[in-house]
């Protein structure tokens, strides 16, 4: 019985812990992402639903993610650097990303509304990563979220 209790408080704490996450997501940004422009184009309808709209492109994670991986985030997140020591995230290639922190994943395949890997490029939770350097640009976290958004494939 008093297992019982035990596991049904750990599920409570794991929901809970999902519905702040969600929660503070849903807050901010305060509207909806911005439209993709209506034009009658051809949207793939892929990411199951998923709140940010595809933008179309196809992603490759060896292309485009890994390269801006490199440029931009493997000075800090790669063994040993100071991201990679502080939160557990080493982002020298797939399995790392996708294996997330030392708190959990921060890719949740199909979603990257919920992803905290876009969370954090985009400044939504109040810290923005990279950390001190010029944010990415608006082409690269979009890249980022298709990619998230097409499945988070190793491809
Ligand atoms: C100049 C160093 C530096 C660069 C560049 C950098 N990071 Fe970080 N990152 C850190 C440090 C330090 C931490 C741990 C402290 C923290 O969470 O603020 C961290 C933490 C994180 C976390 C975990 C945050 C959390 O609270 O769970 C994520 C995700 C992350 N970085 C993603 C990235 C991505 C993606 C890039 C590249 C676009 C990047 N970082 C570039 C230093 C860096």
């Amino acid at each position: 019985m008093a297992a019982n209790l035990k596991r049904l408080g750990a599920a409570a704490v794991a929901l809970l812990t999902l519905m702040a996450a969600g929660g503070a997501m849903a807050e901010d940004p305060p509207g909806m992402p911005p439209m993709p422009p209506m034009g009658g184009a051809s949207m793939p309808a892929m990411g199951g639903g998923s709140a940010w709209p595809d933008s179309g492109g196809r992603m490759s994670f060896k292309e485009d993610v890994l390269p801006m991986l490199k440029n931009r985030c493997q000075e800090c997140h790669v063994t040993g650097g100071d991201g990679e020591r502080q939160s557990g995230l080493n982002l020298d290639g797939y399995d790392g990303l996708m294996r997330g922190t030392k708190f959990g994943p921060v890719v949740v395949p199909g979603n990257a509304m919920v992803s905290n890997l876009v969370v954090l490029v985009e400044g939504r939770a109040g810290i923005r990563m990279p950390h001190n350097r010029r944010p990415l640009s608006k082409c690269e976290v979009q890249m980022l979220r298709d990619w998230i958004n097409q499945g988070a494939l190793n491809n």
